[in-house]
């Protein structure tokens, strides 16, 4: 099949990767141009796409990447894999995918089958998407994309794939088309239920993650071992399942995913208190980093030289989306601290770049990437660690 797929970011590269994987022919459609000569000339942007793969597909002639939209004409699938995030006031921006489907609108006029993949709330595919297209009697069908990047036993392959269809034909369509390279296909009744499948899967782990950070506090403050009894609780064979403080979530999908269910549960009239109060519990985690790094210090850290290990917002990948570094390093800093930080992964953000990890009076390790010394962290003299991963030191 010729295959188009729209947004060569995490997730549109990597089904771009598995298509061309399955024989198909791929066009990997960007707006940004620089990122578009950067996948022509095979290097790649994403930790699970390696550049070999890429070089390979380019020169057998199986994936390209371009930002013309006239090349979407005649292809068989496009999927949309665009940004969702939210706006100033936290509720959903839907503008890139507005913009996909006017794409499609203005570009493909030959029939074809419609997927979208972004994340969004239920009823996107039928009153953002295909409701926006006319005149051409396309196949409409969405498959929230489930990916987790850096997981090296779930990808696209093995990760159950969710189809709601427009119609029984949609479905049809994109079961054959996602079931040659992915092993397990799940047919849901509509679109809505694919879209409020992925955004719940999201909100679980929010919520859970929130009740943990909140338990972490409540521990630390009766003087136990917040992962300790987590270990302990988990050793019940049933009824209870395992989630990690940390410092806040970040990344793309679970700060930013439930907040579009919220959204549409307040458009219909049923307050999401659950999302809401998990917000506030996540989004303060930062700041009771700091309190107890504070703490830790004898009251003040004014002056100190503080090193945050590890800047992105999970281990072993190099995206800063929603980071807690970021208020981590901000609340550092209001309190006087001098403060750099150390994460090779990401190099440069926010204007600053990596500092070697030496040197300084306290690290905070927010994310721990494999190959990092814990030597060199214990080295710093006071450590707080926020990932569970050195034994004997401060942390949540
Ligand atoms: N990253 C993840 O782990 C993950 C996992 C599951 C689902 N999702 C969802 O998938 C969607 C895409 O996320 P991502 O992480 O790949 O985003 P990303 O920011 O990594 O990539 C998006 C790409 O889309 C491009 N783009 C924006 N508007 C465009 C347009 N009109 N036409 C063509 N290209 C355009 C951008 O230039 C960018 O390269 C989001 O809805 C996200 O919530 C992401």
């Amino acid at each position: 099949m010729r295959v188009a797929i729209i947004g060569q970011g995490y997730v549109g590269l990597t089904i771009a990767m598995g298509a061309a994987g399955a024989e198909h022919s791929v066009i990997g459609f960007d707006v940004n141009e620089a990122l578009v000569g950067r996948l022509n000339g095979g290097q790649s942007h994403i930790e699970g796409v390696s550049n070999l793969d890429l070089s390979g597909f380019i020169s057998e002639g199986r994936y390209k990447s371009t930002s013309q939209a006239a090349e979407l004409d005649g292809c068989d699938v496009v999927v949309i894999a665009v940004p969702t995030p939210l706006d100033e006031k936290r509720n959903p921006d839907l503008s890139y995918v507005h913009n996909a489907a006017d794409l499609i609108a203005k570009h493909v006029k030959r029939p074809a089958l419609i997927v979208n993949e972004s994340t969004s709330y239920p009823g996107t595919l039928r009153k953002e998407i295909a409701a926006r297209i006319s005149g051409v009697d396309h196949w409409y069908a969405s498959s929230p994309e489930r990916v987790d990047p850096g997981n090296t036993q779930w990808g696209t392959k093995n990760t159950p794939r969710l189809i709601g269809g427009l119609t029984p034909a949609a479905v049809a369509k994109a079961r054959e088309f996602y079931s040659s390279f992915c092993d397990s296909i799940i047919e849901v009744s509509s679109p809505e239920v694919a879209e409020a499948a992925k955004i719940f899967e999201n909100t679980f782990r929010q919520v859970n993650i929130a009740l943990v950070n909140e338990f972490a506090q409540i521990a630390h403050a009766l003087g136990i071992s917040g992962r300790e009894v987590i270990e302990a609780a988990a050793t019940k064979p049933y009824g209870f399942m395992p989630f990690n403080p940390g410092p806040g979530v970040g990344g793309h999908c679970i700060p930013v995913d439930p907040s579009y269910l919220a959204y549409v549960a307040n458009i219909i009239g049923v307050p999401a208190t659950f999302i809401q109060r998990a917000n506030e519990v996540n989004l303060a985690m930062p700041a009771y980093v700091v309190k107890r790094v504070i703490a830790g210090n004898g009251g003040s850290i004014k002056g100190k030289k503080v090193i945050v290990v590890g800047v992105s917002y999970k281990s072993n990948v190099a995206d800063t989306r929603e980071t807690p570094a970021a208020d981590v390093i901000d609340l550092l800093r209001e309190q006087g601290a001098a403060v750099v930080w150390h994460d090779e992964l990401v190099g440069q953000w926010r204007g600053e770049s990596s500092s070697p990890l030496a040197d300084a009076d306290i690290a905070i390790v927010v994310s721990k990437h494999e190959g990092v010394s814990i030597g060199a962290i214990k080295g710093c003299g006071y450590v707080f660690d926020c990932t569970g991963s050195i034994d004997g030191v401060d942390g949540i």
